[in-house]
C-alpha cells in the first residue's frame, strides 16, 4: 500500500479535558471534509493551576501521541497550554505546522472592541504568563487589556454546571468587582477553552452592550487558511458525518457525557480510545 499523501493525513487537536471540544465543533463545521484526531488529558486535567514547567511536559507528552498517530497539522486548543507551550511544541516538532488558540482569540477581540479596553477571562496560568496581552498588544498597541483568572469555571463546565444558580453565583463573584471599577470594557474574551459552555450564566451578568468572544470560530478559520496556502488541505470534498477520532486519558464514560455538551452532538464511550500518555 502507498503511504497516504500528507494533505491527506487527518489533523491532531489537545486539550486538557473536553474543552477543547468548543474549538473541534468549529473546525468540523468550518472544514467538512478533513479528519480530526482529538485527545482530552483528562487524567491530568487542570492545566490552568499547574506551573508552566508542568503544562510544557504535559503539552509535550500529549502532542507526541498525535505526531506517532501521523498528522498533519496539530492544534493547541488550550489557551494555558498555547500560552506557555506554543513554541516548544512548534520547535519539537518541526516542521509540523502547530496553531494556538491565543493569537486567533486576541485577533477576535480586537475585531470586537471598539472602545479598545478588553477583559480576558482565563486560567490562572494563563493570566500570570500575559500572552493575552501580548498578543492583543501586538495587534493594537493602545488597548488597554485586563485579565482575571476564573478557576472555577473549569470545574463548573467539566461539571456540566453551565447555567443557574451556581454558575450564575460564581461569575458575578470573578466578574462584579471588575465591571463595577472599569464599566469602559466593551468585549469580554473566553480566554479558556472550557468557558464557551458558560455563555448562558454569563450572559445574565455581563451588560448586553458588552461582546463576549472565544477563539473557537477565529481559529477554525486560521487552521483553514493555513492548510490552504500549505497545500495541505483535505482532496476528499465534504464527506457525511464528522470524521473525528477520540481519545482520553481517563474516564471515558464521563468524556462522553459532559463532552457532548461541548461538541454539540452525542458521543458514544466506545467512541472513545483510552491511552496512556
Ligand atoms: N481548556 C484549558 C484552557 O483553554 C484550561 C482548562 C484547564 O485548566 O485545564 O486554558
Amino acid at each position: 500500500m502507498s503511504e497516504p499523501q500528507p494533505r491527506d493525513l487527518p489533523i491532531g487537536v489537545f486539550d486538557s479535558g473536553v474543552g477543547g471540544l468548543t474549538v473541534l465543533r468549529e473546525l468540523e463545521a468550518r472544514l467538512p471534509g478533513e479528519r480530526f484526531i482529538y485527545l482530552g488529558d483528562t487524567a491530568r486535567l487542570p492545566y490552568g493551576t499547574k506551573g508552566p514547567q508542568t503544562v510544557v511536559r504535559y503539552a509535550e507528552q500529549a502532542a507526541r501521541v498525535l505526531v506517532q498517530r501521523r498528522i498533519k497539522l496539530l492544534i493547541i486548543a488550550c489557551n494555558t497550554a498555547t500560552a506557555v507551550a506554543v513554541d516548544h511544541l512548534a520547535n519539537v516538532f518541526a516542521p509540523l505546522p502547530v496553531v494556538g488558540v491565543i493569537d486567533p482569540g486576541a485577533a477576535a477581540a480586537c475585531e470586537a472592541s471598539r472602545s479598545g479596553t478588553i477583559l480576558v477571562l482565563a486560567t490562572e496560568g494563563t493570566v500570570k504568563g500575559g500572552a493575552y496581552t501580548r498578543a492583543i498588544h501586538a495587534r493594537r498597541p493602545a488597548a488597554h487589556v485586563l485579565a482575571a483568572s476564573c478557576p472555577l469555571f473549569v470545574a463548573l463546565a467539566e461539571e456540566g454546571l453551565v447555567e443557574g444558580e451556581i454558575a450564575e453565583l460564581v461569575a458575578r463573584r470573578y466578574l462584579d468587582p471588575v465591571l463595577a471599577t472599569q464599566p469602559q470594557v466593551d468585549t469580554l474574551v473566553l480566554g479558556c477553552t472550557h468557558f464557551p459552555v458558560l455563555r448562558p450564566a454569563l450572559s445574565r451578568v455581563v451588560p448586553r452592550d458588552v461582546e463576549v468572544v472565544d477563539s473557537a470560530a477565529t481559529t477554525a478559520t486560521v487552521v483553514a487558511e493555513r492548510l490552504n496556502s500549505q497545500t495541505l488541505d483535505s482532496r476528499r470534498g465534504q464527506v457525511r458525518g464528522p470524521q473525528t477520532q477520540l481519545l482520553a486519558t481517563d474516564a471515558p464514560d464521563r468524556f462522553a457525557r459532559v463532552g457532548a455538551v461541548f461538541l454539540g452532538r452525542p458521543i458514544a464511550v466506545d467512541e472513545i480510545e483510552l491511552v496512556d500518555l
